[in-house]
Formats: C-alpha cells, structure tokens, sequence
C-alpha cells in the first residue's frame, strides 16, 4: 500500500497537467501526486523531472491512496466526456470531505451539473479557471476557482502558492460558488477577444492610413505599452508586427494566412449574455470579426462589391496615430465594461457572491488580459461596489472625455475609407446608446403592439396599454405581455 505522501494530486499529464503538477512541486511544502489515463506519459514525466519529487500512481485507487487527507486532486484533461469521466473515477476512490478540482475549461453550466452531482456524495467539487495557458500554468497562472468555502479553506494555501504574483498579491480568490469560477473564465476570454479585436483595427487603421510597415507599427506598440495601454497583448502585438519571415524576408504578419480561429470561449460569453441580456456588443463583434474572416469563400465573391476602397488621405501621421491610441483605449474601456455587466449579471442570476473589484484584480498577472488597466477597474469597484456601469467611473469618464473627438473621427474615417472596425464603432454605438436621453426603442415597442398586440408603457402614467390598431385605434389598459 502506498503511503499518503502528498498533499496535492494532479490527473492528466498532457501540457497543461504536467506543468501545473511541476509549478506545484516547485512550492515549499507541496508533494504532489500524479496520475495519467496513459501511464507512458506519467514515467515521462517522472524521467524527465526527477527534482519535483512526483509521486506517481498506476490507477485511481493507488492515486487516492498516496493523498492525505481531505484529498485533493486537480483534473488537468480534455473538457467534456473526458473530464465527467475522471470525475466518477475520483468519486469512486475518493471519501466525504475529499476535494475534487476541475481545472479545464468547462462551460460554467456543466461545473454547476457537476458540483450538484459530486456533492450528493459529500465529495466537494471546484470549478476552477486556469488562465495563462502552458506558460502560466509553469510559472504562475490567474486562478479563478468556485466551489464551496469548506474547499477554499484547503485549497487557498495551495493555490496561493502556485499562482501569479502581481504588486505582491497572488493572483487567486475564491471567486463565488459552484460555477462561478469556470463563469468568470468565460468572460475572461471574452474580454481577450474584444482586446484582440480592438488591436487588430488599431493596426489596420494606422497601417493603411498612413502606410507605415509593420515593423515601424511594432515601434508605435511598444510605446503605448509605455503608457495607459500597457499590457501583456500590447507588448505582443508589437513582438508580431516586429517579426519577419525568414523563407521570404516579409514581415511575418504579411505571410499569415489572414483568418482567425476560435476555441469556443467567446461564443459561449456572446451565448451566455444574450441568455442573461446583457448586451457585450464588443466581444460579440470580436467574435463575429473572426468569423467573418474564416468564411473565404464569402469574401471571394464579395471583393469588387461597391464601396471605397479602403484608403485614407492622412495629413498628419503623427496626430492619426494618437487619434487611433486615444479610440483604441475608449473602445476598450467599453468592452471591460461590458464584461463586468455579464459577471454581474451572472452573479445575480446564478446567486453567486463575487467581488467585482477583487476580479479585476487578479487578472493583473498570469493571464492574457493582465494589464495596468485593471487596476482603475479594482479602484472604481471599491469606490463603489455596486456602480451600475463601470464607464461611469471617474477615472474613465475622464478618459472618454479626452478620447470623444478622436474615437468619433476615427469611426468616420473607417466608415468614408471603407475599413471594417466593427469592434470600435460598435462600441462607440453603444456608448451613445447608454447615454441617450430618448432611444428608438419607444418605436419598437409601437411596432410590437402593432403586431402581436405586446403593449407598451407610457411615459406620462402607470400601466400597461395597448392601441386596437385593427380596430378603432383607440388606446386601452392592458394586461402586461412583455
Ligand atoms: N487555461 C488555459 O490557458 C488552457 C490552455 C490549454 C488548455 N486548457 C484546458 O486544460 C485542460 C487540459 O489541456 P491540455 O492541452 O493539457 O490537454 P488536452 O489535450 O485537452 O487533454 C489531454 C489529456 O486528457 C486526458 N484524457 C483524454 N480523454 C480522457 C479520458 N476519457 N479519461 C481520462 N483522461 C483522458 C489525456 O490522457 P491520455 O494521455 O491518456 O490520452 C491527457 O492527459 C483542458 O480542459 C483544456 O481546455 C487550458
């Protein structure tokens, strides 16, 4: 019989299990058992890093044998079947009071099926987002993990231990219960495709509007990573631009074949927020931009649609150049704000407790969105913790009252040159939309009394009314269809 050496078990040893497992060995304290479906790749592991003192397991009864108690193992494998799989596994071995932690990138509602389902056992179960990709889970990721406060008690040491460090803090808290970790990943991601998305026009505009290459707009990047805009995608987006490709000697960004792809997160955010109505206009946008591009045989029957043809005439290079940085940070401001509606959305929805200021804050390290930005956005939520819009923070108002003629002139001149910045004007729309004093929704209500008889309010009395437009189209009270 094994002995119960270690404290902390990791299942799935592909790249992100076995560098998780290795950043947890590296820990004073920790002892970490491993376990691999294929046991070839748990030997691998051991031979290649003999210093991290891994406890290796053939099966789930050896695996739950080496843990102390309560045990705790994380799940590093493939998200779906395979991760329901591991689960009863776990379950089968594992004991009341043991720890179960999901660290794939699970669909927030399948967290929540699960944590019902290991808890009838009296097993906890964490959903937990990892963020950081192979490097952060090495070095130090973004962990969001949910679950239960019995669990965070064990696991928060551990945790603590293994995750990025940014200004001193770890980058981990207890993000709320059941699916609350796995929910706050999603709209991590989708924050990351409305950030991406922001980028990529920025480039573009600046690219075409004053026909600098590539590797003089990587110099403009680093600069603004000097700035306001500092962060981890700024910093790369400038070491891309810079790169050249050796079989041609062509700036590399040329010679990539010019469409995105996806994994899924940020249509499960778009999904998510349509379900809960909040609108995410930026990351819906991002995510349809990447969708758009990977349709090429749409856009080979669409190239000599009307339309100008994507050239600017720009004076003053320079002063272009600062309108973009100015648009690109107001644009960006939106796509947080509307990231953080979802979460809070979501909390409400789903009765989860989440500190919205604590969030922002431990994605300052480990993961693809940290950036200095975040700290305003912990700043203006502990100012005021439940501020109904994160724009109409100080700090940001400030910041879109110096971008307002900037961002405006460079959604006109995208729109008159013909260059597509769905993610810039459509967060410009919606930030005018927020601060209409009267929308046309007053008409579509009018037309949807029209024809399904939904009723309407009135501005000037309680109630709910509907005309008899095939009728005498005189007005009465209403039951509420809405
Ligand atoms: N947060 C991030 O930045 C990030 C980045 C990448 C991945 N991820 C997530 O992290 C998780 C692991 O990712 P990965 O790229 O390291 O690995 P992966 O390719 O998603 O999965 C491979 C691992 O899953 C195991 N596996 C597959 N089917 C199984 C089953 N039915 N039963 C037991 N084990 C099974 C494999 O075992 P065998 O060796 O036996 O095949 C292997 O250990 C995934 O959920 C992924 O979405 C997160």
């Amino acid at each position: 019989m094994t002995e119960a050496a270690a404290n902390i078990g990791v299942v799935g040893l592909a790249v992100m299990g076995s560098n998780l497992a290795r950043n947890l060995a590296s820990r004073e304290g920790n002892t970490v058992a491993i376990f691999n479906r294929t046991y070839a790749k748990t030997e691998e592991l051991l031979t290649e890093h003999p210093e991290a003192g891994f406890v290796p397991a053939r099966d789930y009864a050896e695996f739950a044998a080496s843990l102390q108690k309560p045990r705790t193992a994380i799940i590093m494998v493939k998200a779906g079947g395979p991760t329901d799989a591991v689960i009863e596994d776990l379950i089968s071995v594992f004991e009341p009071g043991d720890i179960i932690v999901d660290g794939g990138n699970a669909l927030f509602t399948d967290t929540i099926r699960r944590e019902k389902r290991v808890r009838e056992t009296g097993i906890n179960f964490v959903g937990m987002g990892v963020s950081g990709g192979e490097e952060g889970a090495l070095n130090g990721p973004s962990l969001m993990p949910g679950g239960s406060d019995e669990s965070w008690t064990t696991l928060g040491p551990i945790l603590r231990s293994i995750a990025a460090i940014a200004e001193g803090e770890p980058c981990v808290t207890h993000v709320g219960h059941d699916g609350a970790g796995h929910f706050v990943k999603m709209v991590h991601n989708g924050i990351e495709y409305a950030d991406m998305q922001l980028i990529a026009e920025a480039y573009d505009l600046i690219r075409r509007g004053t026909g600098k290459s590539p590797a003089e707009i990587a110099d403009i990047f680093a600069a603004w990573n000097e700035g306001e805009l500092q962060s981890y995608l700024i910093e790369i987006t400038a070491e891309v631009l810079r790169q050249t490709d050796a079989p041609t000697g062509r700036p590399l960004v040329d010679v990539i074949l010019d469409q995105a792809g996806a994994k899924g997160t940020g249509g499960w955010t778009v999904q998510t927020a349509i379900d809960l109505g909040v609108p995410v206009s930026g990351i819906a946008e991002a995510v349809f931009a990447r969708s758009l591009s990977s349709h090429p045989e749409q856009r080979a029957v669409s190239q000599n649609l009307p339309g100008p043809r994507g050239e600017i005439a720009v004076d003053d290079a320079d002063a272009f150049v600062e309108q973009v940085r100015l648009a690109l940070y107001a644009s960006k401001i939106v796509a947080y704000s509307q990231g953080f509606d979802e979460i809070r959305a979501g909390a409400a929805q789903y009765d989860w407790s989440i500190d919205l200021g604590k969030v922002a804050s431990i994605w300052r390290g480990g993961c693809i969105i940290r950036a200095q930005f975040l700290n305003r956005i912990t700043e203006a939520y502990d100012e005021q913790a439940t501020l109904p819009v994160l724009l109409t923070a100080p700090y940001f108002v400030d910041a879109l009252e110096r971008a307002q003629s900037a961002w405006r002139e460079i959604v006109r001149v995208a729109a008159t040159s013909g260059i597509p910045s769905p993610a810039f004007s459509s967060s410009l729309s919606y930030y005018d939309g927020l601060r209409a004093d009267r929308l046309p929704a007053a008409l579509i209500q009018g037309q949807r009394d029209f024809f399904g008889a939904h009723t309407y309010k009135r501005v000037d009395r309680d109630g709910t009314f509907h005309t008899q437009w095939s009728g005498d189209r005189t007005e009465i009270e209403a039951v509420d269809t809405h």
